[in-house]
């Protein structure tokens, strides 16, 4: 076992101040603190100190070509990081912030170069989750988080998936028990002439219409013919140890012993023959909040396999189903 970081319990609607002081306190000498947002846990640094930042890259082994999404505590903070604040930037912030949803825009020179691999875009979010809030607050800046974990395995839903990926790498972590939607957050490109959907999330393209009549087009048809606008879209990405290998439902596992199964979106599936470690994973919300943790769970008993049974192909699945061709690419396939 690695050595462990600190750990400090914090409650989750009325984080207690001290903690928020001690932490912010962690940050403003450029270390590492991972805290809870509403997608995943964050491995927050200050945003404005390149020395913390490289701190990230080193903790994840995360390529610094990968850039990092700024968190802020107001839309007012976000207008700092940024040249331009176009209506739709707007629009979505009334709509759906704080929450599950990161704008691409123009990058101020407030910025520093580590966090937009160099680029000319920044990816801001503001998170729903007090304890991010408050932290952001107190620090007064926004804090840099990618998901805190090792590039390339299953983001962290809870605190003790933080410390067993990252060990000592993170100076204090703050638990404030299971992330409540639990995949992480759509990245949406306000650069492009129409709004692009960089990464699919909790928040579809059907639910940002709804709510703004804001039209996002899918990443494909945006950039058919070009280079990815989302570097940190590398195939195998999300991924447990355990090998993933995705099938049909009702089709028979190759090999059923010592593996297991999930069936997601496929109730009339539960009777299906194969391994009898097993779950049912019916509604999206339930996916997104529970899939990494169980796939946690399962990944610390040595399986020689996990088997999942997709969700259908449908639009309230987007984010799920990207999750799983990203967890079933097989390491050679790795980018
Ligand atoms: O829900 C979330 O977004 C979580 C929590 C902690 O907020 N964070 C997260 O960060 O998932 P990370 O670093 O694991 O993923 C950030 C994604 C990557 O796919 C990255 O390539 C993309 O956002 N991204 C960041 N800055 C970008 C930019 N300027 N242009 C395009 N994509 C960007
Ligand atoms: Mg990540």
């Amino acid at each position: 076992m690695p050595p462990k970081p600190r750990v400090l319990a914090v409650n989750p609607r009325n984080p207690d101040r001290t903690v928020i002081e001690e932490a912010a306190n962690v940050l403003r000498v450029g270390g590492l603190v991972a805290f809870p947002t509403e997608t995943v846990y964050g491995l927050g640094a200050d945003g404005t100190n390149p020395a913390a930042l490289k701190k990230i890259f080193e903790a994840k082994g995360r390529p610094s070509t990968n850039p990092l999404i700024l968190h802020v505590s107001s839309p007012e903070m976000a207008r700092l990081l940024v040249t331009h604040w176009p209506v739709n930037a707007q629009k979505l912030a009334d709509a759906f912030w704080p929450g599950p949803l990161s704008l691409v825009l123009p990058r101020s020179n407030l910025v520093p170069d580590l966090i937009t691999a160099g680029e000319s875009t920044v990816a801001i979010r503001m998170p729903q989750h007090p304890v991010a809030l408050q932290l952001i607050s107190r620090l007064e800046r926004p804090i840099a988080a990618p998901s805190a974990n090792r590039s390339m395995s299953l983001s962290p839903t809870q605190a003790h998936h933080v410390v067993e990926s990252l060990g000592a790498a993170v100076d204090l972590v703050l638990d404030a028990g299971p992330a409540t939607v639990g995949i992480e957050s759509s990245v949406v490109d306000l650069t492009t002439p129409v709004p692009t959907l960089l990464r699919p999330g909790w928040l579809t393209p059907a639910m940002i219409q709804q709510a703004t009549g804001i039209i996002i087009q899918a990443k494909d048809e945006a950039q058919a013919g070009q280079i990815a606008r989302s570097p940190g879209q590398m195939l195998r990405h999300y991924a447990p140890a355990t090998p993933v290998s995705l099938i049909e439902p009702f089709e028979l596992p190759p090999t059923p012993e010592n593996t297991a199964l999930l069936i997601i979106g496929h109730p009339n599936a539960q009777q299906m023959p194969g391994p009898t470690l097993r779950r049912l994973m019916t509604s999206p919300t339930e996916t997104a909040r529970d899939l990494y943790a169980q796939l946690h769970e399962w990944d610390r008993l040595g399986l020689r396999q996990i088997y999942i049974v997709p969700p259908p192909v449908r639009p309230e699945w987007d984010a799920i189903l990207d999750r799983l061709n990203r967890a079933a690419t097989p390491l050679g396939q790795a980018d």
